[in-house]
């Protein structure tokens, strides 16, 4: 019996050692707006461009129609880590940048957790424009925007992709999967000639309605970090 409380308790020890008490309880403010330019190749930045200018012309979108603004991305094209999350908020609708809200400063903490920051990753979404009321976007609309997404990824090259929330992860992985079961292990992701290993974590706004979850999303991102020792 004593045994048996003994091992659990070991067990319960080993397991709150995992957690980074700075990334759950760090409250201070980190400043998102010292934006550097990127010395990016010539052809990588004129295929962003026309990428960004495609999504702009695109026709029949309900979601540009009741948007005020186009939330391309953010962060260092030549990064090796690609962040996707599912689409703008209100905040990033108003800026034009993704994860600029509540859930982006937790992102930027996530982030500076692992010694990464928006210097070091690139972010986007599967839709580049605001869903009314924050709804999910539909799988018409994920369907619209997929080839985008998908180009935009050929153009950057990463070397790892985390998908933030189930959208991303059932856009990019095509499956139907919860992020609870496909959360914690690698995902190979080719398209065409390219091939990054992705990951799939909580996003980052289930994290501030269910905090007890950040210690699961706390060993992805340590995952994150031995990976890019290989890179
Ligand atoms: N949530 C997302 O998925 N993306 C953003 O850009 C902001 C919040």
């Amino acid at each position: 019996m004593s045994k048996n409380i003994n091992t659990k308790l070991t067990k319960l020890i080993k397991y709150y050692s995992l957690i980074n008490y700075n990334l759950i309880f760090n409250n201070k403010s980190i400043n998102r707006y010292n934006q550097k330019q990127h010395n990016i190749q010539k052809d990588k930045a004129q295929s962003l461009k026309k990428l960004r200018e495609e999504i702009k012309d695109i026709k029949n979108c309900k979601l540009k129609e009741s948007a005020s603004n186009l939330v391309f991305s953010d962060g260092n094209p030549n990064s090796k880590v690609m962040i996707i999350g599912e689409g703008p908020g209100a905040n990033e609708d108003k800026e034009g940048l993704p994860f600029v809200g509540r859930a982006g400063q937790l992102l930027d903490k996530m982030l500076n957790a692992i010694n990464l920051n928006r210097e070091k990753v690139y972010i986007t979404n599967v839709v580049n424009y605001r869903p009314p009321e924050n709804r999910k976007p539909t799988d018409k609309e994920i369907e619209q925007y997929l080839p985008y997404l998908k180009r935009h990824i050929e153009i950057i090259k990463p070397k790892i992709i985390l998908l933030l929330g189930s959208t991303a992860m059932n856009a990019i992985l095509g499956n139907k999967d919860v992020i609870s079961k496909m959360r914690g292990k690698w995902h190979e992701f080719k398209i065409n000639k390219l091939k990054t290993y992705s990951i799939v974590s909580f996003h980052p706004a289930y994290l501030l309605r269910q905090p007890d979850q950040k210690k699961f999303s706390w060993i992805d991102l340590k995952m994150i970090r031995e990976k890019l020792k290989k890179f």
